[in-house]
């Protein structure tokens, strides 16, 4: 919002923001909003359709209107005229009747996606030869390239962009998947605990955070908070409560996103967070458990109860913090059908989940389900890529034998982020929409 007018005091002591930011964490960002469908992920869903029959093709027809987050994975999405940026997306959700609802992932921290390959980019803390990261080099200590890297030329850019639109184009902003549970619990991988990765990711989701809190004071922020299966402890949420709180940043944020880019189950929830440990509520709807979490003493068996184990120790543990939740539902539709839950590339058998909407099981708690990871883009690369050369990012999780690839009569997978035809094929076959 621009400060014109008789507003000018009020706006230029800054108060407007001050009370924007308070406002908006009141209340559920995305109710009685129009929510933005990308373009761009049409144009993806035609590439197949095109090639697809029967139930598949008309469920792969009913995704082109589903809304899904759109991927600041790089630099060279920030800015320009194509609804392949942020910048063009803003503009065209500006220019609809009435503006419509954005939602983008933050993805660009350096020394990114430091616990497996797949998705390492592009901003270092060292680089090797090859000019990909070396994640265990600790010679910049601290990281203060990459971080100036990501803060001048990523977050400030992203700000920049925002700031043109405040106001005017409603923002939901997630901040950097995994890299605060790898700081959690990957502490014992030298590639997340050396000093390097670990000031990269604190120092920069708290920049971020506050840069573009700054910039749009109207924006919705998450982080986000790995999923039941990897959080769900209660060990493991007492460290990443410790993790959040260190960062200072919980007035600034509307809560947390679970399961972005996951395979974790929705599920039914229960009365309480731990209703289903000690065995005694097996029989329960809200504690089926197709990961088996309750048996590893993991209350956390879906994801609403992962909200509810969350909701009540952050505000346990930082004083006046009541986060709110989105749930990424782009592929849980389906569950059970991984043979080891750890697995999480690219998993066989898995299907599109329920499309972005309000009405979730606990709205107190739980303010969206969305598609956060785009359905059909790959989660990383096979050893070998389609085309028959060898995969750069390649990760033995990728070769795990519930990813799509491992078995000779299933195609290659591509690298994370592009489109994967037979994923969504399948991902459209076992679709739980609603
Ligand atoms: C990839 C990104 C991609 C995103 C959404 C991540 O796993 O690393 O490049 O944009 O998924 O598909």
């Amino acid at each position: 919002m621009a400060c014109r007018s008789w507003k000018q005091w009020f706006c230029s002591h800054n108060l407007h923001r001050i009370l924007m930011s308070k406002r908006q964490k009141l209340r559920n960002p995305f109710a009685e909003k129009v929510f933005y469908v990308n373009p761009s992920y049409k144009t993806s869903l035609e590439t197949s359709i095109s090639s697809a029959s029967g139930k598949i093709k008309d469920t792969l027809e009913s995704m082109r209107d589903i809304p899904s987050a759109y991927w600041l994975d790089n630099k060279g999405k920030i800015k320009g005229g194509s609804t392949n940026t942020m910048e063009g997306i803003l503009e065209d959700a500006a220019n609809k009747p009435v503006p419509e609802l954005v939602l983008f992932i933050v993805y660009d921290l350096p020394n990114r996606d430091c616990h497996a390959k797949a998705s390492n980019g592009e901003i270092c803390c060292s680089y090797k030869s090859d000019g990909r990261c070396d994640y265990t080099d600790v010679s910049d200590k601290f990281c203060s390239a990459g971080l100036k890297e990501y803060e001048e030329e990523y977050i400030d850019q992203i700000a920049e962009v925002l700031r043109k639109y405040s106001g005017r184009v409603p923002v939901v902003l997630v901040i950097e998947p995994d890299s605060l549970p790898n700081l959690s619990t990957n502490q014992g991988d030298p590639r997340c605990g050396n000093s390097a990765t670990k000031s990269a990711y604190e120092e920069g989701v708290s920049y971020a955070v506050k840069a573009l809190a700054t910039a749009d004071p109207y924006a919705a922020i998450y982080l986000d908070a790995g999923h039941g299966g990897w959080l769900g402890w209660k060990d493991n949420m007492k460290d990443f409560v410790k993790t959040i709180k260190g960062l200072k940043v919980s007035s600034h944020i509307r809560g947390f996103a679970s399961n972005v880019a996951g395979y974790q189950h929705v599920g039914e929830i229960c009365d309480t967070y731990d209703f289903c440990l000690g065995g005694n509520n097996n029989d329960h709807p809200c504690c089926a458990d197709p990961c088996d979490l309750i048996g590893q003493w993991n209350p956390s068996n879906n994801e609403l109860n992962y909200a509810l184990h969350l909701r009540k120790a952050m505000s346990e543990g930082i004083q006046g913090f009541m986060p709110h939740m989105i749930i990424d539902t782009g592929r849980n539709g389906a569950a059970g059908m991984r043979s080891e839950c750890k697995n999480w590339c690219n998993i066989r058998g898995a299907g599109v989940g329920h499309v972005a909407t309000i009405a979730t099981a606990n709205p107190e708690v739980v303010d969206a389900y969305f598609w956060l990871k785009t359905p059909g883009e790959s989660d990383g690369c096979t050893q070998v890529l389609p085309d028959g050369s060898s995969c750069p990012r390649f990760d033995t999780d990728c070769a795990s034998v519930d990813s799509i690839g491992s078995r000779n009569d299933e195609p290659r997978a591509p690298e994370a982020g592009q489109w994967f035809d037979f994923q969504i094929k399948q991902l459209a076959e076992n679709a739980r929409l609603q």
